[in-house]
């Protein structure tokens, strides 16, 4: 067990790849059966349950929303009830199976100042995060989360483009945001969906944001993908090989 979990926060536009890519990551951690993996969805959007052929229940969301209901039911509960409620229902939204653990974020139904709740939830995923060697979350699109919720706890962050500008300047956004923001020790982006042999330069990188490689388009990710297959148990192909040179150099 590690002393402190690697928490990886996988970042990027929407559409680039980033659910698939946390899933290869938790793919690639599984292959260790002595590390423990906490696999998060933070993404409203969903997918990453699929992509690693988890049965999804409850969402962190569905258990802040419950708790803001109580609160304006005016139930009467003391704090220290509550907190030993929410606790309680924090570990019913974890699914586990053998060494990985999966949470799903969901998408607040309530908006408004509910400040010290999501607070709460966040140190309540922290601590949860403790018991694990491994942390991968499956951000949200766009820069949004990104000094928000689960994401300031991040210790690596991989940026995920697809070879357009718009992807890359996303990109380049997000680890602006993040040096100044998330403390991250560790940021790289990787481009994704790259046909032939396209060169660091060809692709327009940015220069200042740090660079791991890029993942070639493959056909066994978007088959699995297609066939709503999860990718957990896909073979060795030039992208999982690709993948795991660029997270080498992170
Ligand atoms: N390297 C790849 N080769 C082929 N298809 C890919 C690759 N990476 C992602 N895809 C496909 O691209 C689509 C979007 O990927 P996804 O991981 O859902 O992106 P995001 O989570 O960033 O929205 C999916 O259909 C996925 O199968
Ligand atoms: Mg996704």
């Amino acid at each position: 067990m590690l002393d402190k979990p690697c928490v990886i926060a996988v970042c990027g536009k929407g559409g680039v790849g980033k659910t698939s890519i946390s899933a290869m990551i938790v793919r690639d951690l599984l292959r260790h059966p002595e590390n423990r993996i906490l696999a998060i969805d933070a993404d409203p959007a969903v997918g990453l349950a699929a992509a690693l052929g988890v049965a999804a229940a409850r969402t962190v969301d569905d258990v802040r929303n419950d708790l803001i209901s109580r609160m304006e039911g005016g139930g009467g509960a003391g704090k220290a009830e509550m907190l030993a409620m929410l606790d309680y229902d924090m570990l019913s939204v974890l699914e586990e199976s053998k060494n990985l653990a999966f949470l799903a974020i969901g998408r607040p139904e309530k908006e408004g100042c509910y400040c010290r709740i999501n607070q709460l939830l966040k140190d309540i995923i922290a601590s949860m995060a403790q018991n694990f060697d491994y942390v991968v979350i499956d951000g949200e699109a766009g820069i949004e989360q990104v000094n928000r919720r689960v994401m300031a706890h991040a210790t690596h962050l991989v940026l995920v483009s697809d070879p357009s500008v718009r992807g890359l300047n996303v990109a380049q956004t997000i680890y602006t945001v993040a040096k100044k923001a998330l403390f991250c020790e560790y940021a790289g982006l990787i481009v994704n969906r790259v046909s032939g042999d396209a060169t660091q330069d060809g692709l327009r990188v940015p220069s200042d944001t740090p660079y791991l490689g890029t993942i070639p388009e493959d056909d066994v990710i978007r088959l699995a993908d297609a066939a709503g297959r999860s990718l957990i148990d896909i073979a060795d192909c030039e992208a999982s090989e690709a993948l795991r040179a660029c997270l080498e150099k992170l």
